[in-house]
């Protein structure tokens, strides 16, 4: 891709900060996975994002923060009290970390663009050090996944190279450990309810919520609009059938040219943390098409890995 930017590529964190403040966009690593940061006071910067990346105007961005306190101030007034206790046990239990909650807002003091002219946002405190030290010196950034609009998201440096060209800025912060996107969860009458499955898995609330949040269904995704698009998909078709296999270590695949693992069968973070790797791996060896093995546990994180697997494989 052409690109405006001037900048060497790999920046630090004073420059990062600069650059912010003078209200540009630049790539952030978070611990799920790169950002397209923002400031979320800087409506240039925020139509900037969803140029850069294709993404249509329909689709809210996550406000990024360092603390409940600041998460607060944007409330609607009269949901505070309501949501006051759940909110400081979600906090306590996953904050900072790789949960979104979608929350009533005082619309007045967020953009319209960031909500997509929804009444609610989205707020998440991350866990990566550099990025809560970045949070520190630049206030609320909002930020989508760091990848061009339905193709996979960037998990290290070199995918946001690849998508937005060798001269955008980024702040390099190693690999991403946990290589899948944030839960998000949503606020419905009292219940809370999954609208993207992630890094953390339903069962994972039931200690903190009582009970188990169900998974919002497709027919619901208004509520969550990302959901609508097309996602995750690398150029490479994948398939069910073909002699390249998408597969997992521990399984044999008899008479196949070549396997590209998707990680350990055994242990499901392997093949979150290397996911949107190998789907970018596909394109950069130039495969046109290869068999893609869904034969995996109902259970779990796997549940959200066959949801991006399955919207990956969508023609
Ligand atoms: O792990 C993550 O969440 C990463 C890192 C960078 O923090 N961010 C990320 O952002 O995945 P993005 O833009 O790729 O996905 C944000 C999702 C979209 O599906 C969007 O529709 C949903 O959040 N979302 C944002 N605001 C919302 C709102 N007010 N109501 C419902 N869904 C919302
Ligand atoms: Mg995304």
């Amino acid at each position: 891709m052409e690109s405006s930017y001037n900048y060497l590529m790999k920046i630090n964190l004073d420059r990062a900060v600069e650059l912010i403040k003078e209200g540009n966009v630049l790539a952030v690593p978070t611990e799920t996975v790169y950002g397209l940061a923002a400031s979320l006071y800087c409506e240039k910067a925020v139509k900037e994002i969803f140029h850069i990346k294709g993404r249509p105007s329909n689709n809210p961005l996550i406000i990024h923060v360092n603390s409940l306190e600041d998460i607060f101030s944007f409330i609607k007034e009269n949901e505070k009290n309501r949501l006051h206790f759940e909110l400081h046990l979600l906090a306590k239990k996953f904050w900072p970390g790789p949960l979104t909650l979608v929350l009533p807002v005082e619309k007045t003091l967020i953009f319209e663009s960031v909500r997509a002219g929804l009444s609610t946002a989205a707020f998440r405190i991350p866990s990566h050090l550099l990025t809560r030290e970045l949070l520190k010196k630049t206030g609320p950034l909002v930020m989508p996944s760091a990848n061009r609009s339905g193709r996979p998201s960037a998990t290290e440096y070199r995918h946001i190279e690849n998508d937005f060209g060798k001269d955008f800025p980024v702040l390099d912060g190693g690999i991403c450990k946990c290589g899948l996107e944030s839960t998000i969860l949503i606020n419905q009458e009292g219940r809370w309810e999954i609208a993207r499955l992630g890094i953390l898995i339903p069962e994972d609330f039931e200690s903190t919520l009582g009970y188990v949040p169900k998974i919002l269904q497709k027919t619901d995704s208004i509520l969550c609009p990302g959901q609508l698009h097309k996602h995750y998909s690398p150029k490479c078709r994948l398939e069910k059938e073909g002699d390249i296999v998408l597969g997992y270590r521990n399984r044999i695949y008899l008479n196949k040219k070549k396997v590209y693992y998707l990680g350990d069968l055994e242990d499901p973070f392997t093949v979150a943390e290397s996911l949107y790797r190998t789907l970018r791996k596909l394109d950069e060896d130039s495969i046109e098409s290869v068999f893609l093995d869904l034969e995996i546990p109902e259970i779990g994180l796997w549940k959200t890995i066959r949801e991006r697997l399955e919207r990956a494989a969508i023609k």
